[in-house]
């Protein structure tokens, strides 16, 4: 109430002193000279008028011009190839890339008694982003005094955990020599067990005592991570490529495929898939065991073209002659990937599959010896078809990949297809097109 009363004695009090103030203008100024001044200052004003609805016109005018440059220097880009992002930050969509923040992974290293695990740890603790979102537990079998001393040296940057069961195995004489392979596995199943149903993580890294790990080790498995959870006909994430000579890679770091073929050898699985293994966790050879179609359910893995581990202990179980002859060979990746930032969802087999099979059943097919003749030389991208293992692995050995078959299924291979470089040329090592299915029974 109050303030409407004084605004209204302010409206009063504002007309009169205009009005007061006309009056006096009329009365003492008016004259001919003011009015001619007058006239001449509206005449400029309305001059400038003019002049700023002509300035505006030529800007809009303008402004057109270059938009029809850009569309034209766009055009022209694409032409010669170029890509050029022309949308500002504000304008740029969103990428299509998953939320990897909240995300908890633990790495669980599988020890024993080599003591050169440090080297395993020290490149886990060196390149993992942080410690929160990647904690490292160290799961030691065998007692072995010195190894535990290394372990227990990182301090509160790990878990040290020990398998308390250091009882012998009973074993038929013939499988006594195995009695290796059938405390491996004890180690596993007591492992993931605590990783799992003790910590009660949702997921697992696993890594040996003997392994290197690449820079982009982390930011590759994180990545992924959103890919193994969102599809249930992936179960598995491996950091190996069986096929990862030098020579049998191209240099591209960011390419990722689907396999068939369990790689294991730095690998992520989930909670889901172990509360699937858990109850018949086999007692000795558990790799092999994962890849029987019983275990495997037709599910896939997803691998990289380059290793982002390599192995460098010969001492093991089972590594003497097959890291002579092969692990020893494999690349490791040095450039960091940024995973994250891409868009993995082409791995998800509903988009992988129709385009990975026109890719290669598109690709003209050549014999063997069409591509080693002259090493293959004007050749880009070709296709050598296969009929059974024994063709397979003739054709293997002329081009130097892996020739054995686990469970059916060779090694890296995908919908029977096994790709990798020979001389600089892309192969496609594929079945007849009407190919259905893997025969478990080809060794
Ligand atoms: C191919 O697989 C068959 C079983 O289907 C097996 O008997 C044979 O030994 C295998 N050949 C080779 C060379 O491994």
């Amino acid at each position: 109430m109050i303030t409407m009363r004084w605004r209204k004695i302010y409206i009063i009090g504002a007309a009169l002193f205009l009005c007061w103030n006309i009056v006096m203008y009329y009365v003492f100024i008016n004259s001919k000279q003011t009015k001619g001044t007058l006239t001449r200052l509206s005449k400029k004003l309305s001059n400038l008028q003019d002049q700023i609805h002509q300035q505006i016109q030529e800007n809009d005018e303008l402004l057109e011009d270059i938009k029809r440059q850009k569309d034209i220097f766009i055009k022209k880009q694409k032409s010669l190839g170029i890509s050029f992002d022309f949308k500002s930050k504000e304008e740029a969509e969103p990428p299509a890339v998953a939320h990897h923040s909240g995300v908890v992974i633990p790495v669980l290293v599988i020890a024993c008694n080599r003591p050169t695990v440090r080297k395993c740890i020290d490149l886990l603790i060196k390149y993992r982003p942080s410690k929160e979102q990647f904690p490292i537990i160290v799961s030691q079998d065998c007692d072995h005094e010195e190894t535990a001393k290394v372990i227990q040296s990182y301090g509160d940057q790990l878990t040290h955990i020990q398998q308390p069961d250091q009882s012998n195995i009973y074993l038929p004489p013939k499988e006594v020599k195995y009695q290796g392979y059938y405390r491996i596995s004890r180690h596993y199943k007591w492992a993931l067990g605590q990783v799992f149903n003790q910590f009660r993580y949702n997921s697992v890294i696993i890594v040996e005592d003997d392994l290197d790990v690449a820079v982009d080790f982390f930011e590759y498995f994180l990545a992924s991570y959103s890919i193994l959870i969102r599809d249930p006909t992936l179960y598995c994430v491996s950091a190996w490529n069986d096929n990862g000579k030098e020579k049998l890679i191209s240099q591209q770091s960011d390419l990722l495929y689907r396999t068939d073929f369990f790689p294991g050898l730095g690998w992520m699985m989930t909670q889901n898939m172990w509360s699937e293994l858990e109850p018949k966790w086999p007692n000795g050879f558990w790799d092999d065991w994962i890849r029987e179609p019983e275990q495997r359910k037709g599910r896939s893995c997803i691998r990289p073209e380059i290793s982002r581990t390599d192995t460098f202990g010969k001492v093991g179980v089972s590594k003497g002659l097959f890291f002579e002859q092969h692990l020893k060979f494999i690349r490791l990746n040095t450039d960091f990937v940024e995973f994250t930032k891409m868009d993995l969802s082409y791995l998800i087999k509903e988009n992988y599959d129709p385009k990975f099979l026109k890719l290669v059943y598109e690709t003209p097919s050549i014999t063997v010896n069409q591509l080693t003749r002259e090493n293959g030389r004007g050749l880009h991208t070709v296709r050598i078809q296969y009929s059974d293992n024994n063709s397979f692995k003739s054709i293997a050995k002329v081009l130097g990949i892996m020739v054995d078959f686990k469970a059916g299924v060779p090694r890296t291979g995908y919908l029977g297809i096994i790709t990798f470089m020979y001389n600089n040329i892309r192969v496609y090592l594929a079945p007849a097109q009407s190919w259905t299915g893997y025969d478990p029974t080809w060794s």
